[in-house]
């Protein structure tokens, strides 16, 4: 028999079905709540609500696990490649030789932007950020495919998200170029698709480059740890965007300026200032840490804590064992990285942090590999962005497949005036 939850309120009682997942997480569907009762549920921050049901992402945030389409992220960072990732999160399985083939050719035939689009570049100032010139960018693509921006039929699907996922890169490497003065650098058909960023990101005309193979790992793992976290604020976003039935580039678009934000992929960002800045300073790691744990100075801890994960957060294990490996492969020494350690070690001791349970997320050390590949810091979150975009497709895509889909349409508890007259600007006090 289905379980059920029970509510009373004023001395009436309701019945609310209860929703097992396949992981045995439980959740109470209160859709007919309002119409039995009046009443709505208030969860500032959504911390308690369920927004969806989603056969994507499991996380497990007390024991600290993620896998995608089932899935351990492990052992796809160990033994997958990013496209590959992609592949499974957006269409559920991993694919056949035949099927990862056909979809590598996709990519490599799609790489290149409309020639028109490079003009749309010299219109932002140099200093404009990467991040707003990806978001404008994606949408802007979305007018020159407009065939796909809906694409009904699984042939559509795999087109546009491979020229989602291979596009990105090319738009990315260029708002970069663009930053810096330099020429747009175009991708090539025999690298693959992370050697191909860093090449179009790297190079100039009067200068090859052919990236570290073990850098060129590193960069695809951080990809693959990053392509789906479930209902995160961006997820979220392109799921909202996507439920008015808007097109996949222009829920894509939202979701890169939802991700731009310091606390969610802006955080790389955050963490290697927060680090140079006690470099720079030459504060000690225990007064630093005294004044995080003061309420009054309202500073955190950047590339600390999560709203899931209460324990680690598997993709930071990893990512610090490739930071590590990327720095003795590339021969560097970085204080920041010292500095992050010894962070790491007092807080994870420290009763402030461990009583909040906050430790390390996938962001503490991601920018420290970053730097040290030579990425500047201001495509720190549209490194983010591209390795996240596979999730971004797939949450597109169930919410545009579900049959019982709906407008997203939280409700409010309304607090502000209560009705009053309008009066005329010349007896306003
Ligand atoms: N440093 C110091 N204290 C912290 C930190 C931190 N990084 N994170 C949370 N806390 C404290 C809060 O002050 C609060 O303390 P209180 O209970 O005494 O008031 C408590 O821990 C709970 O914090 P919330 O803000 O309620 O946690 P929430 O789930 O809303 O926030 C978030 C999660 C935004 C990630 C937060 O931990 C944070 O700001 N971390 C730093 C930014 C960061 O690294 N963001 C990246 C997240 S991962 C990602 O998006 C890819």
């Amino acid at each position: 028999m289905s379980e059920k939850a029970t509510l009373t309120y004023d001395g009436k009682s309701y019945e609310y079905p209860v929703i097992v997942g396949t992981e045995n997480e439980r959740a109470i569907d209160i859709a007919q709540l309002r119409a039995q009762t009046g009443m709505i549920t208030l969860d500032d921050g959504y911390s308690n609500t369920g927004s969806c049901v989603s056969n994507i992402t499991f996380i497990d945030g007390e024991q600290g696990i993620l896998r995608y389409r089932g899935y351990p992220i492990e052992q796809l960072a160990e033994h997958s490649t990013f496209i590959e990732t992609a592949y499974l999160i957006i269409f559920g399985e991993l694919p056949t030789e035949k099927q990862l083939a056909e979809f590598r050719n996709l990519l490599v035939e799609h790489m290149f932007i409309h020639e028109a689009m490079r003009h749309h570049f010299e219109g932002f100032p140099a200093s404009a950020p990467p991040m707003a010139i990806l978001s404008a960018m994606i949408n802007t693509m979305g007018c020159f495919d407009p065939l796909l921006t809906q694409p009904e039929d699984p042939a559509r699907f795999l087109e546009a998200s491979a020229r989602l996922i291979s596009r990105v890169r090319t738009i990315a490497a260029a708002a970069y170029k663009k930053s810096v003065g330099d020429p747009i650098i175009y991708p090539r058909f025999d690298l693959s698709y992370t050697a191909n960023f860093l090449h179009m990101l790297f190079c100039k005309p009067n200068r090859i480059c052919r990236p570290d193979p073990a850098v060129e790992r590193a960069m695809d793992q951080i990809f693959i740890l990053h392509a789906d976290h479930e209902q995160n604020c961006s997820t979220s976003t392109v799921r909202m965007v996507g439920s008015s039935q808007a097109n996949l580039y222009a829920s894509v678009a939202a979701g890169v300026c939802a991700l731009w934000g310091p606390l969610h992929g802006g955080a790389n960002v955050a963490v290697i200032e927060m680090l140079e800045n006690i470099h720079q300073s030459g504060e000690t790691i225990p007064n630093f840490m005294t004044k995080i744990k003061d309420k009054k100075a309202h500073a955190r801890l950047m590339g600390f804590g999560h709203r899931v994960y209460k324990n680690y957060d598997p993709r930071a294990k990893f990512i610090k064992q490739s930071c590590d490996a990327v720095l003795s492969k590339l021969g560097i020494k970085d204080p920041l990285l010292d500095i992050a350690l010894q962070l790491e070690e007092i807080a994870v001791k420290d009763p402030y942090f461990v009583e909040r349970k906050l430790y390390p997320n996938v962001d503490f050390y991601s920018g420290i590999i970053m730097r040290a590949v030579g990425i500047p810091m201001n495509m720190f979150t549209v490194l983010f962005a591209i390795g996240r975009l596979p999730g971004w497709i797939a949450n597109w895509r169930e919410v545009h497949l579900s049959p019982q889909a709906r407008i997203y349409r939280p409700r409010q508890v309304y607090n502000g005036p209560t009705v009053r007259q309008y009066v005329p600007i010349g007896a306003r006090a």
